[in-house]
């Protein structure tokens, strides 16, 4: 059982011409998880343009996800009431803007999408 015929992921083989025991990935693989071809799911934009409509249902357990995710990822620099005084603000960060104004309050949902979530998508 110790000695066993098989590859051990990218050892050397005499089997394949280019001396690789692990096959090359069929090109337009996409790893289990990763296939993010929603762009309203993903970027919060429809045909490119920050999108007015959520890519799901809205209810409680939404919000409260919501609440949960933005207290843990935002609230450092947004505050817990989105007023841009989050503790590493308050310690010498950038100051977000307030939440709080009209420019922002009539933005399309698909503007709350950080772009740092798009950076990571593309
Ligand atoms: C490391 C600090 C930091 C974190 C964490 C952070 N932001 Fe920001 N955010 C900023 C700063 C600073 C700006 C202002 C950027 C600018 O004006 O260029 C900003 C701007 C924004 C804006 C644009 C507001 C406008 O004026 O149009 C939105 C929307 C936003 N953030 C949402 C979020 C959301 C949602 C999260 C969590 C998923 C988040 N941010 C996490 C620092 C942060």
């Amino acid at each position: 059982m110790h000695d066993q015929p098989k590859y051990i992921p990218l050892r050397e083989s005499t089997f394949f011409s280019d001396s690789r025991s692990a096959r090359p990935i069929v090109e337009g693989t996409v790893a289990r998880g990763h296939l993010r071809d929603d762009e309203l799911t993903y970027t919060g934009k429809m045909d490119g343009k920050d999108a007015a409509v959520f890519p799901m249902a809205i209810d409680a357990r939404v919000m409260a996800r919501g609440r949960e995710r933005f207290d843990i990822y935002c609230s450092p620099c947004h505050g817990r009431t989105g007023q841009g005084d989050g503790m590493v603000v308050l310690r010498g960060y950038r100051h977000p803007p307030s939440f709080h104004q009209d420019r922002l309050r009539d933005a399309p949902v698909g503007h709350f999408v950080p772009a740092s979530e798009r950076d990571r998508i593309r």
